[in-house]
């Protein structure tokens, strides 16, 4: 297994667009599952790509282990990459798919029915390795994915997206198989996700970028408990937090108070003035009697979930979601009065940036 090292790793397909990735520099730690997670068109494809081989970065230099490698081939990088699509040859068995990266490589045939077998009954395949993919459910074809890149004990492993054309119930299965390889592996992998609940789940740290960028590096806890910015406060958790725009006044020494909306705020910022994001998640939110909390607000809508509700508010216009437990007895347009958890508030400049 190794480490990988991105430094100030930049790509630009079209010289007038904004670059894909802009001066990303992350360490893998040999034998961690990293995750980087974002949006739809934030960059982790191209990523992993040039981690790959697959994409030659304009600027910026990639190590794998101690070597440096952002310019060989990919076969010269000893990486697995698994797609969101399988990608398997549609005329070869599952068999066949698998053994397939280690004819290529030359490795002599009773090696190969070896470690085949090996991953077949690592992987949970075994019947199925005389089918061809068009006689494979999505979750098997993704594992027989797996198994391609398990097979070749690769220095590292590069996932992009791996779990999302699967329903549901086999996303949560293959999930905690997942894990479980990671930990009976040791293998480095870089998890590519836009589904923050996989992020949350796998990653020992997660990396959250945006527009290229890495806007955060961090443990689950870290990054759900101290957003670095309004960004990865509204992406990280469902529903996200919730920044309320409001005004800052009064903060002398012991802080002051945020006006947003309807609500005034204390907070233990001090020495600052003027327009401010107050960050607050929906769990740190409670319900009491109209003019009893830190301002009104009118319920617009209802979530019941059954271990919890998610209600849906307005402080004067400023939508906000309370999670409070259990069901609750609530209608659209009554007016309650609002708490929020004052060791839980999360306040932002209006750039975005953390402030406390
Ligand atoms: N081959 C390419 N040519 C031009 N633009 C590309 C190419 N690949 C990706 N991009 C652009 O780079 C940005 C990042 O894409 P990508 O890495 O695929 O994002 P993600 O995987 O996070 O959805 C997007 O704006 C995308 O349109
Ligand atoms: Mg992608």
């Amino acid at each position: 297994m190794a480490s990988v090292t991105l430094r100030r790793l930049t790509k630009t397909f079209d010289a007038v667009a904004k670059p894909a990735l802009h001066e990303l520099s992350l360490d893998v730690r040999d034998g961690e599952f990293l995750v980087l997670l974002g949006p739809s068109g934030c960059g982790k494809t191209t990523a992993l790509r040039c981690i790959a081989g697959l994409e030659v970065p304009t600027a910026g230099e990639i190590l794998i282990g101690e070597r440096e490698v952002t310019h060989l081939p990919p076969a010269d990088r000893d990486v697995a990459m698994v797609f969101q699509n399988y990608a398997l040859y549609p005329h070869l068995t599952a068999r066949a798919n698998i053994a397939f990266g280690l004819e290529v490589r030359g490795v002599a045939a009773p090696e190969i029915a070896r470690r085949v077998r090996e991953t077949a009954e690592r992987l949970d395949l075994v019947e199925l390795l005389d089918r061809m993919p068009g006689q494979l459910s999505g979750g098997q074809r993704q594992r027989v994915a797996l198994g391609r890149a398990i097979v070749r004990a690769p220095l590292v492993f590069l996932f992009d997206e791996p779990l999302s054309n699967l329903d549901a119930t086999l996303r949560t299965a293959l999930r905690a198989e997942l894990l479980g390889l990671h930990r009976t592996l040791g293998a480095t992998i870089v998890y590519v996700t836009q589904d923050q609940v996989e992020a949350m789940t796998m990653g020992q740290r997660i990396a959250v970028l945006h527009e290229g960028r890495l806007r955060q590096l961090g443990t689950p806890a870290q990054v759900y408990q101290r957003p670095a910015d309004v960004f990865v406060a509204r992406f990280i958790g469902s529903p996200g937090m919730n920044v309320l725009p409001g005004h800052g006044r009064g903060m002398g020494e012991g802080g002051g108070v945020v006006d947003c909306g309807t609500l005034s705020v204390p907070v233990a910022l001090e020495h600052y003035e003027g327009e401010i994001h107050l960050g607050v998640r929906p769990e740190h939110v409670t319900l009491c009697g109209a003019d009893q909390g830190m301002g009104n607000a009118a319920v617009v809508v209802i979530e019941p979930l059954g271990a919890e509700t998610l209600v849906h508010l307005s402080a004067g216009g400023l939508p906000l979601v309370a999670r409070l437990p259990g069901l609750v007895e609530l209608r659209a347009g009554d007016s309650v009065g609002v708490k929020l958890d004052r060791r839980h508030l999360h306040l932002f400049d209006v750039a975005g940036e953390r402030l406390a």
